[in-house]
């Protein structure tokens, strides 16, 4: 369906799992990010361009029908900071998407946003939001922002709150919330797949052992995912001490004092 697809934060770990994985749907890619992405590979447009400057990104979303938003500081940062990257970028990407008619975005949501709510807890996308973190109260406003622009203009959106997502977990915490590269890549190929969508929220995650989070609301959209961090558990396990305090989902995030 997509004809072209623009991959905001194409620069970031996820934008690069995305430059790979999605580059054989036969639609042009376009790349963006404040930070230099090389030149264009076949089939590939690039554009670097602040998300923070509105003119630049309505010149940025001209012409794509599909939005990966990944740009964003992604994690916790300084109110000043998050204001210009998560605040005021998602704010002009939908503000630009809108008046260039874009179809739907896939907004990197996160697990932030329910940061703290207590490990085990199951949660689903009916769960209040507990963000743990400025950065999560940034990505709270870009799952408002969506759905303010889902019930107004008809935008569709997938407010996918991410695990992970990493080459492999790296703590005891990742072994629940670590949502693998391919599993990253056939969880966003299905969201740009499926004909109708509306306003949806998703935790990405993979099929790990003591995950906490379910998507059976979501089941019509098919996706199933394939890797699990159990593999990886002996080795975590053997290497890391509990790290003490962290009670709640965020982990670090939920104990950290957020600089002002
Ligand atoms: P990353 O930090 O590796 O990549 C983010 C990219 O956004 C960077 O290349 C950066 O240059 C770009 N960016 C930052 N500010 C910008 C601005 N003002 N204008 C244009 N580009 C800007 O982060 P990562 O891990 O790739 O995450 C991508 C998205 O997914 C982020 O929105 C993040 O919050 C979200 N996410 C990622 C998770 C993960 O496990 N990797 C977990 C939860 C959410």
């Amino acid at each position: 369906m997509t004809t072209r697809l623009l991959v905001t934060g194409a620069a970031g770990v996820l934008g690069r799992y995305a430059r790979e994985g999605l580059k054989d749907r036969g639609k042009v890619l376009r790349l963006s990010d404040v930070v230099d992405l090389g030149p264009p590979r076949e089939g590939e447009e690039v554009v670097q361009c602040d998300l923070a400057d509105g003119k630049a990104i309505e010149a940025l979303v001209c012409g794509c029908d599909t939005i990966l938003h990944l740009g964003a500081l992604a994690t916790e940062a300084s109110f000043d900071a998050l204001l210009q990257a998560n605040f005021l970028g998602t704010y002009n990407l939908y503000e630009a998407a809108r008046k260039a008619g874009v179809k739907r975005i896939i907004f990197a949501s996160s697990n932030h946003v329910t940061g703290f709510h207590p490990i085990g807890k199951e949660l689903d996308d009916k769960a209040e939001r507990r963000p743990d973190s400025l950065y999560g109260v940034s990505k709270c406003f870009g799952e408002d922002l969506s759905r303010l622009y889902f019930d107004k203009f008809g935008l569709e959106t997938v407010c996918l709150r991410i695990g992970s997502c990493f080459d492999e977990p790296r703590n005891r915490r990742m072994l629940s919330t670590w949502l693998s590269p391919r599993d990253f890549i056939s969880l966003v190929s299905k969201l740009l797949d499926v004909p109708v969508i509306g306003h949806l929220i998703l935790y990405g995650v993979s099929a790990n052992r003591d995950v906490w989070w379910s998507n059976a609301h979501a089941d019509f959209i098919g996706w199933q995912p394939q890797d699990s961090s159990e593999p990886y558990r002996k080795s975590i396990e053997l290497s890391e001490q509990d790290p003490a305090g962290w009670r709640f989902q965020g982990g670090r995030l939920a104990t950290v004092e957020t600089s002002a």
